[in-house]
C-alpha cells in the first residue's frame, strides 16, 4: 500500500563524513577522518543538549559552532575563508550512489516522499538541489519549524501533522540510530539504513522495522 515516507538527510541521503575531502588539505590526511568524525558528532551532540535545554539554535548554528569545537580540540588553526569554504561544502556532499535510483522506484510505487530533517528547510533544499534530490521528492520538512530536534517526539508529531496522516501510517528512513528510536517511540513505521554492516544499532530493546543497507534495497521491500 503506498503511504508516506519521511527520509533523513545528514547521513542517510548524503554523507556529511564526506567533508574529509576538503579537510585534508587544510589538516592533512592523518587529521581529516578523526576531524570530520569529531565535527560529525559534536554537531549531533549539540543539537541533543539544545534541544533538552530548551536552548535552540538551528542546525546551522551546531554545525558552526561544532566546526569551531573541533578546531579548538585538534589544534587546528583556520582562517576565516576556510573555515566558511567548510560551511559551504556542507551544501554541496552528494548523495549516496543508491539514493535517486532508489528514491525513484519508491516514487513509482506512488509512495508521497519527503526530505525530513534537523537541517533549516532552505539550507536543505539548497543540499538536495545541488545533489540532484529535490526534484525526486514531494517537499521538505525541517524541524526547524518546531524549534526542538531529533528525537524530541513533537518533531515526529509535526512530521505527521504536515503529511496530514496518523504517526503509524508514515515511515522514518534514517541511517541514525538515534532517529529510529525516536520515530519508533512515537508511533512511526521506521527503517534503518546501515550503510555500514559493522555499525551497531543502540540496544534499547526498541528495534527498526525493517533494515536495509541502502534505498536501493530499501525500494524492494517498502
Ligand atoms: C538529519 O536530521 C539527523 O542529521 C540528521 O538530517
Amino acid at each position: 500500500m503506498p503511504g508516506a515516507i519521511g527520509f533523513d538527510i545528514y547521513g542517510t541521503l548524503v554523507d556529511p563524513l564526506e567533508m574529509n575531502e576538503h579537510l585534508q588539505p587544510v589538516v592533512g590526511e592523518d587529521l581529516a577522518d578523526r576531524f570530520s568524525e569529531l565535527w560529525r558528532g559534536k554537531q549531533i551532540e549539540y543539537t541533543f543538549r539544545r534541544a533538552l535545554m530548551r536552548k535552540y539554535e538551528d542546525f546551522g548554528v551546531c554545525t558552526r559552532q561544532a566546526l569551531v569545537h573541533a578546531t579548538n580540540v585538534l589544534g587546528v588553526d583556520f582562517s576565516d575563508e576556510e573555515q566558511e569554504k567548510l560551511i559551504q561544502e556542507y551544501q554541496n556532499l552528494r548523495p549516496f550512489p543508491d539514493v535517486i535510483p532508489g528514491i525513484e522506484a519508491l516514487n513509482s510505487k506512488g509512495h508521497t516522499l519527503v526530505a525530513f530533517s534537523n537541517g533549516v528547510e532552505a539550507t536543505a533544499r539548497t543540499l538536495l538541489d545541488r545533489a540532484g534530490v529535490l526534484e525526486h521528492l514531494h517537499g521538505v520538512i525541517s524541524v526547524d519549524d518546531v524549534k526542538t530536534f531529533k528525537p524530541d517526539p513533537e518533531v515526529y508529531h509535526y512530521l505527521a501533522r504536515r503529511l496530514g496522516t496518523e504517526p503509524s501510517e508514515i515511515w522514518l528512513v534514517s541511517s541514525n540510530p538515534f532517529d529510529v528510536i525516536g520515530a519508533k517511540a512515537v508511533g512511526l513505521m521506521a527503517a534503518w539504513i546501515q550503510r555500514k554492516p559493522d555499525t551497531q544499532f543502540d540496544p534499547w530493546g526498541i528495534q527498526p522495522d525493517l533494515v536495509a543497507p541502502d534505498l536501493e534495497a530499501l525500494a524492494e521491500r517498502l
